[in-house]
């Protein structure tokens, strides 16, 4: 029977893994993730229903067929519920497995285009997802404000964990364009051909495995966004392709003849420095000077310390309730760590850093027992000091200032007027504390 199957899903154009036991199955889903499972309820070693849980809960969203004796109707009704697309009661005739087949592939497809982020796009990724009081967070949300309406490509930059991916959706949910697919790529992932094929498309025969014609991610985001991530790492034959898809607004797939048009706009995010890899001659200076029509730069969580508190509190709040725990606060020397910490992960490191915390506690406030090692260790600024060699006085009434500073705006949410009085100080002090301590610019 699974021979049989197999040669006619091959000549259907499928790709076919075969597996005769529950054991070998595990195997070779742990290989990768598939489509589609095929699967009978009596193996040699176990029960299909099992296979059914376990991909289920792995990677639910793969279609799971289920074979079931004539009569075993409790059966089929149990796999139904547990998630399985539909069953065939043996026996079956090919003609009838070949529609089932089809049918799930052609629902599963749909779905992922609905999936590809319609509705809930704009409550997920507004600008309300992005979490900032500093000034540094303010000229991004104004870019993205004013551009999110243009066809521009914009040019995110930043380092590693930074929200690039955050504001290249707020752009796109921003945008006349939210109800088209936004799609992300990762240029830096693939091999030349792979990408070529995955931006691109192919035609039926272009190369061995292409046994169907397949549109590419250009395609598929048509009218909609593309983000293309980690552009700095496009292999050097691609960049001259992209470049010219982005220029003619047109896309050939490959082994193809046709050229295609497609409406997408297109955001490129690196925290690479650009202009160096043009230098090193990694990068074309064509499709530099083409992607960074609008550069949308993210500074570092170091360089705006005021939203450290914001965030962490953001944080807290999101996993408390989505752990079910009472954590409501987060001790002050806890927090003093956070905000004295350099933060080299950025917006990442600090949002696992809280994850772990509210994971690991067991009272009502964080405590600095639940931070990693390195944050625990790191000497926090405070009245008392040490004064063991390589004291400054200066360097310590600084870090003090900074701490009320950054206290005062979390406080105030962000209200200047509001932080000046909480410190007892006029707002133009703080203006000028603000610029001296976050290295913003007095307005
Ligand atoms: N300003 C912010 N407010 C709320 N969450 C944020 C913010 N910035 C980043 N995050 C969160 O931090 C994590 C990392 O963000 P994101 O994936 O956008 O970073 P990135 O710049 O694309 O990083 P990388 O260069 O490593 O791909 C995400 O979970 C994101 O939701
Ligand atoms: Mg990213």
């Amino acid at each position: 029977m699974r021979e049989m199957l197999s040669i006619m899903l091959r000549k259907e154009g499928f790709e076919v893994l075969l597996a005769g036991s529950r054991g070998t199955a595990a195997d070779v889903l742990a290989r990768g993730p598939v489509d589609m499972v095929i699967t009978d309820v009596k193996l040699p070693d176990g029960d299909g229903i099992e296979i059914l849980r376990h991909v289920k809960a792995a990677a639910p969203e793969t279609v799971v067929l289920v074979m079931t004796a004539f009569g075993s109707t409790q059966t089929a009704v149990a796999a139904l519920k547990l998630g399985a697309h539909d069953y065939l009661t043996k026996p079956f005739d090919v003609d009838e497995l070949k529609i089932v087949v089809r049918g799930a592939f052609e629902k599963r497809q749909l779905e992922e285009e609905n999936l590809l982020l319609k509705a809930e796009f704009h409550t997920r990724y507004g600008l309300d997802r992005i979490i900032g009081v500093s000034s540094g967070m303010a000229a991004v949300f104004d870019i993205v404000r004013s551009v999110a309406s243009t066809n521009s490509t914009a040019l995110i930059t930043g380092e590693s964990g930074t929200g690039k991916e955050l504001v290249a959706k707020a752009i796109h949910a921003l945008s006349p364009r939210r109800d088209a697919p936004f799609v992300s790529v990762n240029c830096g992932a693939l091999t030349d051909s792979l990408l070529e094929s995955e931006l691109f498309g192919h035609v039926k025969g272009a190369f061995t495995d292409a046994h169907q014609n397949k549109k590419g991610l250009f395609e598929a985001a048509h009218r909609g966004t593309l983000f293309l991530d980690e552009v700095g790492e496009t292999p050097p034959a691609m960049q001259v392709k992209l470049l010219r898809a982005l220029q003619d607004k047109k896309i050939r797939r490959v082994g193809g003849t046709d050229e295609v048009e497609v409406d997408v706009r297109v955001v490129a995010a690196t925290n690479r420095e650009l202009a160096e890899l043009v230098r090193e001659r990694r990068l074309r200076e064509d499709l530099f000077y083409r992607l960074n029509v609008i550069p949308i730069h993210i500074p570092p969580l170091r360089e705006r310390r005021e939203d450290i508190a914001l965030l962490a509190e953001t944080f807290l709040e999101r996993f408390s309730a989505e752990m079910g725990k009472g954590v409501t606060k987060i001790s002050s020397e806890a927090m003093a760590r956070l905000l004295h910490y350099a933060w080299p992960g950025n917006v990442r490191e600090l949002e696992n850093v809280i994850e772990r915390a509210v994971a690991l506690e067991t009272s009502p406030a964080v405590l600095v027992e639940r931070l990693p090692e390195s944050l625990q260790t790191l000497r926090a600024p405070s009245a008392g000091a040490e004064l063991s060699e390589g004291f400054s006085l200066d360097e310590h009434l600084l870090s003090i200032e900074r701490g009320l500073v950054q206290q005062a705006l979390v406080r105030a949410e962000g209200d200047r007027a509001l932080a000046a009085r909480l410190l007892g100080i006029t707002p133009r002090s703080l203006r000028y504390l603000m610029s001296k301590h976050g290295g913003e610019q007095p307005a």
